[in-house]
């Protein structure tokens, strides 16, 4: 358990839009910090965070809360390490029951296991004893400067050098293991887990090591050796040198994607130094997602052989669903881009990227050169591959594009390529693609908003005229919610803290409307807001007593005896002022 007061102190110390940019780039609008939404595929900028309200909120998918809650959305964590993630950061040191190394919660602890192996595998490498992984690296073109540039290392053979170092620093050997540095050996104890092998420490987007990667010198199985899944490092969501990438990424505008380390460090050696490796397997909708936060565009550099091409296919429609630009760069002659290098050099590769043809483009044409489009049935069938794939398109103009061609490719009409995908979206088990969520937001009266929001950002304007309209809101929601920040305003404070509310017991559909109020900018209220708040209050207020003369009318029709008209008259008033209020003719008297 961590105190509140803690957690208060460390929510008041951390700035939101210095912890979010650590995940991905953002630009500042008006007074919000505006960026690709990382929790819904998007191409144009909803997600919104408000340096003064310290809260974030998605325009698209509605996604939204304060600091710790984007960390336990974007780095799966719970609320105490989150919390402890956060504290780290702003420098506050957290009491936890469960101490360990040195004081520091479980995180701590495991980063520091793999910032100790980090330095012992470096050193290994560049002390006496690392002539043979030197002699390795040299081998493959990596001289001191780079090797120390991505701190590689070398993992002596030894059973415990490792388990030993991190043992006489007093470090828990428990905790070395659930870094996944060593292995449990079957009679108890550990064992060190990267023997004889090259290694590449992995960062995170901070810099700091979270997993390795090692390299066999002596064509021992496996080639790689990578660290196990941890809570530190999950191994789909990972890209080896983003850290490191980034700034160049944001410069260049799109991002190289290769799938070694050694591709990796080769290409940063020749002046490419905005790319990225995957941990050896084919990008993930994750990976999709934060390189999209840096980048227009991805670039992915394959073998041009059959498991390229493959690969190409896989990827497509995950590209089409996160609607995120990819190109494809195919290597000639079986070589991975390590080797071409080597033997073609920089501007060769500097060519091939320059003539890369967009994934979907690449996928059209390969498909064509598979079909036989001489034939009705040939073009059936190359219509109905291709139109789930158009179907996934969610920008309109591209599928445009992408229907003019494939209706050339296939020698017919445009309207049959329209008809084919038709078709196959209302087929049983198709997959017609949804928005990631429903949003429910209704028409809510604009008036009742408007006044919120003004208390929202001039909460110096609530007086008792405010309090009244708020109490006659129509809208359920938006009455809970003005209630909600009357009991703020009114428990004093000279910069009431709304953002409370979005761990109140309100329900989501008021929540999701707070956290996008407090960050939406409305440039109209600052021009005159107190006159705004007045005139929309006495809006309000007259229309809750709009009562007052259709209930004269209703007295007059009950009198006369003319029940169902009066009931008919009462409950279309009171379903416009959307409560009771209206008092009941009294049929006794
Ligand atoms: P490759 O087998 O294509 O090798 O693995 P490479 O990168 O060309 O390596 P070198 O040039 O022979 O040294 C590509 C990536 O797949 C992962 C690694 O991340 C590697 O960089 N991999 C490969 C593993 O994780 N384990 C393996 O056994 C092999
Ligand atoms: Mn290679």
């Amino acid at each position: 358990m961590i105190q509140q007061e803690k957690i208060d102190e460390i929510r008041q110390r951390a700035n939101i839009v210095t912890i979010i940019s650590d995940y991905l780039s953002m630009k500042r609008r008006g007074s919000n910090y505006v960026g690709l939404c990382p929790f819904h595929s998007e191409n144009t900028p909803s997600f919104t965070v408000s340096e003064d309200k310290q809260i974030f909120y998605c325009f698209g998918c509605h996604a939204k809360g304060g600091v710790f809650a984007f960390l336990m959305m974007h780095e799966n964590l719970s609320f105490p390490e989150a919390v402890k993630s956060v504290a780290e950061r702003v420098g506050i040191e957290v009491e936890d029951h469960k101490r360990g190394y040195k004081g520091g919660g479980i995180f701590e602890i495991l980063y520091k296991a793999n910032a100790i192996a980090t330095d012992y595998f470096h050193s290994r490498l560049l002390e006496s004893g690392g002539e043979r992984a030197r002699e390795y690296l040299k081998e493959r073109g990596v001289d001191r400067t780079v090797a120390e540039e991505f701190r590689l290392g070398y993992g002596p053979p030894s059973w415990d050098g490792l388990a030993g170092f991190l043992a006489k620093r007093g470090f828990p050997l428990d905790m070395a293991f659930r870094a996944g540095l060593l292995n449990k050996r079957d009679g108890g104890g550990y064992y060190d887990r990267f023997r004889e092998r090259v290694i590449f420490p992995i960062f995170d987007t901070r810099g700091r090591p979270i997993a390795f990667g090692g390299r066999a010198m002596d064509g021992k199985e496996p080639k790689y050796l990578n660290s196990p899944d941890s809570p530190l490092f999950k191994k789909g969501e990972t890209l080896y040198n983003l850290h490191n990438a980034r700034q160049y990424i944001s410069k260049e505008g799109y991002v190289l994607v290769v799938e070694g380390y050694f591709d990796l460090i080769t290409l940063y050696r020749y002046g490419f130094k905005h790319t990225v490796a995957t941990m050896g397997t084919a990008l993930t909708v994750s990976n999709i997602r934060r390189l999209k936060g840096y980048a227009k565009e991805v670039y992915m550099l394959f073998d041009a052989d059959d498991a390229g091409r493959k690969a190409v296919s896989r990827m497509l429609p995950i590209f089409l669903e996160e609607s995120a630009q990819a190109r494809v760069v195919f290597i000639p002659r079986g070589m991975d881009p390590d080797d071409f290098l080597k033997r073609e050099g920089a501007e060769a590769l500097a060519g091939i990227i320059g003539e890369a043809e967009p994934l979907m483009d690449f996928f059209l044409k390969d498909l064509k050169d598979l079909s036989d489009l001489s034939t009705a049935r040939g073009k059936i069938e190359y219509l109905e591959t291709v139109a789930p794939y158009l179907g996934s398109m969610s920008n309109m103009v591209e599928r445009d594009h992408y229907a003019e061609i494939v209706a050339a490719m296939a020698g017919v009409g445009v309207d049959i390529v329209y008809a084919t995908l038709k078709k196959g979206q209302t087929g049983a088990g198709k997959n017609v693609p949804l928005p990631s969520e429903t949003i429910v937001m209704k028409n809510y009266d604009r008036v009742e908003e408007k006044i919120l929001h003004i208390l929202f950002s001039f909460p110096h304007l609530f007086n008792e005229q405010v309090k009244e309209a708020v109490s006659s809101f129509k809208s359920a929601m938006m009455r809970d919610i003005g209630l909600a920040v009357i009991d703020i305003l009114e428990s004093g404070g000279s910069t009431p803290d709304f953002t409370f509310l979005l761990d109140s017991g309100l329900d989501e559909g008021a929540k999701k409307w707070i956290a996008m109020a407090l960050v939406k900018e409305d440039g109209a209220i600052r021009e005159a807001p107190e006159k705004i708040l007045e005139d929309c209050c006495r809006k309000v207020v007259s229309s809750g007593r709009l009562g007052e003369g259709t209930m004269k009318l209703i007295r007059q029709l009950e009198m006369a005896g003319k029940f169902h008209e009066a009931e008919e008259i009462r409950a279309g008033a009171e379903s416009y002022i959307g409560r009771t209020c209206l008092p009941r003719y009294d049929r006794r008297g």
